[in-house]
């Protein structure tokens, strides 16, 4: 508590006068560039990368590149200014200070002919009129889904398991990112398109395949793969592969919508003002990217902790079985205090979206925990969650899994610094800020996921590369 408290009012303190040069740099001209890239890809990593400079410059604001850049990034500019703690990375929640156009990835925009030829919301900037109504529009759809969304995602649950079960009569493993893919991409299908995937085999059979092709040749050049290297650098690095490879899928995707899913793209039209190919590539994007891609990354990030640490499952088991009722709802769910507490701290410690971007509106003073600094119109400020959720002036062991570390006052309080929505867990996204409209069904949603497999099952143990090596049911 004192030291979150010391934490909060160091975030609410005047800055210090003294403004401090930020430390760090560029290199030279394409040199610095690709040496920053082979570190940040290659030798070292994107967190020790960030560390090694934090130690560097003992600062945890600081300039340097990160990729993409040379040869064929030529038009990107990799130059950012890092903020890697609680305080100086708030600052890009202040819209009055950052502009968001077009810096969802970073200075790197992937091709508009990977969404239809236009720039979809999360490209959008606060100050640009669509982006309100976008917002708008996928607000819209969450809460008229929410009748749907609890029994949609239960029912999808228990197919899914019941594959998981069956692979189990014939292995004594199982792998589960297929078919957790499977049931998602049915699950957000049904409750954002308002149709049932099955009434179109092809798009039941490999949709999530598809979006899964179309992510991952939109955001190559910014992520790290794991690739034998230099391979990867010279080949899924160097440059950006064009959306025609996976055109096809995308295609067929956008025809579902339009066709299965007429209501709501009409209801776009109609409410928000949209043009019809606004309102189907913007529900494409909400569902793949945002969506799917979201809960495809954090999912697994659960059921990795979850299935390592027998101490945790019984304390959250114990809690399901008393708090669940008859059936899970939104409502049970909100009393199941250490559930939620674990959800949060995997988010905390894996947060899905890693990194965050966002330009200078206008010439500012930033403030880090214990300096400030100058930052100039138009430069692009960098954070990177998986350290700023580890500061250890807000979080006490920060590097420690402490799945009860949100529950009680204190850890209530704490969900102020709780990032993973680009913006803190108590905020509220609206039509003027760039913060996640599901904030609050990301966490209910993972929370459900979780209650639901404890209820399943006495216990669950996965390995680190997707798999269960052991499930036993309820008795
Ligand atoms: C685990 C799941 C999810 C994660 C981790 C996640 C994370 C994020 C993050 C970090 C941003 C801000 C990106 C930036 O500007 O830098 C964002 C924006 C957004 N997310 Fe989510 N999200 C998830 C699920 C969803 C869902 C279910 C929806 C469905 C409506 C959604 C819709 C959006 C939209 C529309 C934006 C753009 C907001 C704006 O432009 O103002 N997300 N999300």
């Amino acid at each position: 508590m004192a030291k979150m408290m010391s934490a909060s009012t160091s975030i609410t303190q005047p800055p210090p006068i003294s403004v401090r040069t930020i430390p760090g740099g560029y290199g030279w001209p394409v040199l610095g560039p690709i040496s920053d890239r082979l570190n940040y890809f290659w030798f070292q990593g994107p967190e020790t990368f960030f560390r090694k400079r934090i130690e560097k410059s003992k600062s945890t604001v600081f300039r340097t590149n990160v990729p993409p850049t040379f040869p064929l990034f030529t038009g990107v500019n990799p130059n950012v200014i890092a903020v890697l703690d609680v305080k100086s990375f708030s600052h890009l929640f202040d819209m009055d200070v950052v502009e968001k156009k077009d810096t969802l990835v970073g200075d790197f925009m992937p091709s508009v002919s990977f969404t239809g030829g236009m720039r979809v919301c999360a490209y959008l900037d606060t100050s640009e009129p669509k982006h309100s109504k976008i917002k708008g529009f996928a607000m819209d759809i969450l809460r008229r889904s929410s009748a749907t969304w609890v029994p949609t995602l239960l029912s999808k649950l228990d197919s899914m398991w019941s594959t998981i079960d069956s692979k189990f009569n014939s292995s004594s493993s199982a792998n589960y990112l297929v078919p957790l893919q499977q049931c998602l991409f049915g699950f957000l299908a049904q409750c954002f398109v308002g149709a049932d995937p099955a009434a179109s085999p092809n798009i039941a059979d490999h949709g999530y395949a598809m979006i899964d092709l179309w992510l991952g040749l939109m955001l190559l050049p910014t992520v790290k793969i794991g690739f034998l290297q230099p391979l990867e650098e010279i080949f899924l690095h160097s440059f950006a592969y064009p959306s025609l490879l996976v055109s096809g899928g995308y295609n067929k995707l956008a025809k579902f919508v339009e066709e299965e899913g007429w209501e709501v793209v009409e209801r776009g039209q109609r409410e928000f003002g949209l043009t019809r190919d606004e309102a189907v590539h913007n529900v494409l994007f909400v569902l793949g990217f945002n969506a799917f891609g979201g809960f495809s990354i954090f999912f697994p990030s659960l059921l990795g902790t979850l299935g390592s640490d027998t101490t945790i499952q019984e304390s959250l088991r114990a809690e399901v079985r008393a708090k669940g009722g008859s059936t899970l709802s939104f409502d049970s769910i909100k009393d199941m205090e250490l559930v939620q507490s674990f959800v949060y701290e995997t988010l905390r410690l894996n947060p899905p979206v890693p990194t965050q971007y966002g330009r200078a509106r206008k010439d500012f003073l930033l403030s880090s925990h214990d300096s400030v600094f100058e930052i100039k119109k138009g430069e692009l400020l960098c954070g990177y969650q998986p350290l700023v959720m580890r500061d250890p002036k807000v979080f006490d062991e920060p590097e420690k899994f402490i799945f009860d570390r949100f529950t009680k006052e204190k850890g209530s309080e704490l969900l102020r610094y709780l990032y993973w929505s680009n913006g803190p867990q108590t905020g509220s996204p609206s039509e003027s800020n760039k913060q996640c409209p599901a904030k609050d069904y990301v966490p209910l949603t993972a929370s459900l996921f979780v209650a639901h497999l404890l209820r399943r099952y006495d216990s669950i143990t996965c390995n680190s590369s997707g798999s269960i090596t052991a499930l036993v049911k309820a008795k």
